[in-house]
């Protein structure tokens, strides 16, 4: 192998450039060439490849976003669309690609696998943290720390004005955000995908917390069954005689440098993607389990579904009263 391809896709998450710098840092160590992919899938299809030397990824490790820039592509999802990709890639003299992103980054790439055997390696990178083969993605952990702090300050804000707070954070399929945040940040209930609110009960919870505590903060991930911080407020209202007000954090939670803790999986990782693919790996997602760098089948990274620790309910739930 001579030549390999890098690029990031989806949604952008903090670290993605500290990945992208470890691809090209290692893959120049071992003597290879690197590609930077522009745009991902889209920029794959369109032809946008620029070399990458090592002083092209100096001063990233710290910067949020992605230097490659990203994209969701629509044509990529069509056989003609991954076809022309195909084509670009062999006519550049790639050889293998490592695929920055989330489940929709990673079900291109299989595919891409399946159609054009096309050595490929997936390194996680999402804020929302649900990929399984891996206990922690990419940017997770600077996305929660940044909803934390604003959600801090929302505390202030709500307890002087004795207020009830809808904050809606991020995660359209999973509620990892939320329950780590929510319990970080010392909230009195988390609603996610993966649970069901009862409204009845969540109203009866709110008045008997009125007699004791006189603000309180929901958190609410943005795939909650009915439908965000928004809907969940419209039912509730000022049931519980809380004024109340709604804050949805957005995009904030995806932008910002990355924490140490995310600098250094996406160092691991970007390395072990490199590593991987000289050893002639291919259709594998490379991830952290335990603290060790560890393979799991693409296809298994995102068909599988990671669940949220029980524990950490019960935990939200104690702390809660
Ligand atoms: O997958 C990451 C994510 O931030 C989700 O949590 C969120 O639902 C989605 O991307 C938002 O995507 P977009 O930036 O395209 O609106």
């Amino acid at each position: 192998m001579k030549r390999i391809g890098v690029f990031t896709s989806g949604g952008d998450a903090p670290g993605m450039n500290a990945c992208v710098r470890a691809v090209v840092r290692n893959g120049i160590y071992n003597g290879l060439e690197i590609i930077g992919i522009q745009y991902g899938y889209e920029g794959m299809i369109e032809g946008r490849f620029v070399d990458l030397q090592a002083r092209s990824v100096s001063n990233i490790i710290q910067r949020g976003g992605t230097i490659l820039r990203t994209a969701r592509s629509e044509q990529f999802r069509t056989v003609e669309g991954r076809a022309e990709a195909a084509k670009n890639l062999k006519s550049a003299g790639v050889e293998g690609l490592v695929a920055i992103g989330g489940d929709g980054t990673f079900q291109g790439a299989t595919k891409l696998l399946d159609e054009h055997a096309f050595p490929i390696i997936g390194v996680p990178g999402t804020i929302d943290n649900d990929l399984y083969g891996t206990d922690y993605t990419i940017g997770y952990d600077t996305a929660v720390n940044t909803a934390m702090e604003a959600i801090d300050k929302i505390r202030d804000t709500a307890a002087s004005h004795d207020r009830l707070f809808y904050v809606e954070v991020m995660g359209r399929d999973a509620g990892f955000i939320a329950v780590d945040v929510g319990i970080s940040s010392g909230s009195e209930h988390i609603a996610t995908p993966e649970t069901h609110t009862n409204i009845a009960d969540l109203k009866d919870a709110l008045i008997a917390s009125k007699g004791h505590k006189s603000s309180a903060i929901i958190i609410v991930a943005e795939g909650e069954e009915s439908g965000g911080a928004l809907s969940l407020a419209e039912k509730i209202k000022d049931a519980a005689g809380y004024d109340y007000r709604i804050c949805v954090l957005g995009h904030i939670q995806r932008g910002g440098s990355p924490t140490a803790r995310d600098r250094l999986l996406a160092s691991r990782l970007g390395v072990a993607a490199v590593d991987a693919l000289l050893e002639g790996q291919s259709g594998m997602m490379v991830g952290e389990i335990h603290g060790k760098v560890s393979f799991t089948p693409l296809k298994e990274a995102w068909t599988q579904r990671k669940t949220i620790d029980k524990d950490l309910w019960r935990l939200a739930s104690i702390l809660a009263t």
